[in-house]
């Protein structure tokens, strides 16, 4: 069965104790109000990660990392391993990220050896991808999700590949206030649904979770949910106001 997620992604957010405050009362709101086989993961900064891990005790809630390392050790100043991230307790890592990929350089190829990296781990990846502004005025912004896919996911092997969940994340929509609109995502999900059936085929592209990531918020989450092929989402700033970001999961 497919899996339904909101994973938050706090990206550069929260001091230490407020982030344990965030995810203290969202772990007290998924207690009382339980998320009945949904799934939902806090995607925090390293620092939080190891507290994080242990507070959350609802069913259905984890943590998870926004970046890993491509190497599993070493002398690689500032970076953090797969193997460390699963060492906190986190269960998932965000991969290409598109501020990833624009202020960091995260090449499709990079992007690859650090997918593998995290599933070598036991991490599941939430593997982004998303098409920029002009490349959709320019009307290629299904041959930029195709390369991306095929570049950085789909040179997994079927079992591999089914450790991964994929985000649909517009850039154009991240942090904009601007939302794909339900059609626009549902158009995209149903394209990245169909190139997992060419590449895996149709029993592994059924099981795929395809979440839209871009502005999502608890006023636009039913309608974009309500898509066929959209399974939840990743959210950013909504993420980081406790209400707003169970309303989001309450619309799933
Ligand atoms: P946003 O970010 O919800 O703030 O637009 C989404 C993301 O970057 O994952």
């Amino acid at each position: 069965m497919r899996k339904k997620i909101v994973a938050g992604n706090w990206k550069m957010n929260m001091k230490l104790n407020d982030g344990l405050t965030l995810a203290e009362d969202i772990n007290s709101h998924f207690i009382t109000n339980p998320l009945n086989g949904r799934k939902v993961i806090l995607c925090t900064p390293f620092i939080h990660l190891s507290l994080v891990s242990k507070l959350l005790t609802a069913e259905g809630l984890s943590s998870g990392a926004q970046n890993c390392n491509d190497h599993s050790s070493g002398a690689f100043t500032g970076e953090v391993s797969a193997a460390m991230i699963k060492s906190t307790g986190a269960g998932s890592v965000i991969i290409g990220h598109s501020e990833r990929r624009t202020y960091y350089g995260e090449t499709d190829g990079l992007l690859a050896a650090k997918t593998a990296e995290a599933l070598r781990n036991g991490l599941m990846v939430i593997f982004c991808c998303g098409e920029v502004l002009a490349e959709r005025e320019g009307k290629i912004h299904f041959e930029v999700v195709r390369r991306q896919l095929e570049n950085g996911l789909f040179v997994l092997s079927p079992e591999d590949f089914s450790k991964c969940i994929i985000a649909y994340e517009p850039v154009w929509a991240i942090g904009t206030g601007v939302t794909a609109s339900p059609a626009q995502a549902q158009e995209m999900h149903a394209f990245i649904r169909n190139l997992v059936r060419e590449k895996y085929g149709t029993g592994m592209a059924d099981e795929t979770t395809i979440l839209y990531g871009g502005s999502c918020k608890a006023s636009n989450a039913a309608e974009l949910f309500a898509n066929p092929d959209v399974d939840g989402g990743l959210i950013g700033g909504a993420s980081l106001l406790k209400e707003e970001f169970c309303n989001i999961v309450k619309a799933l």
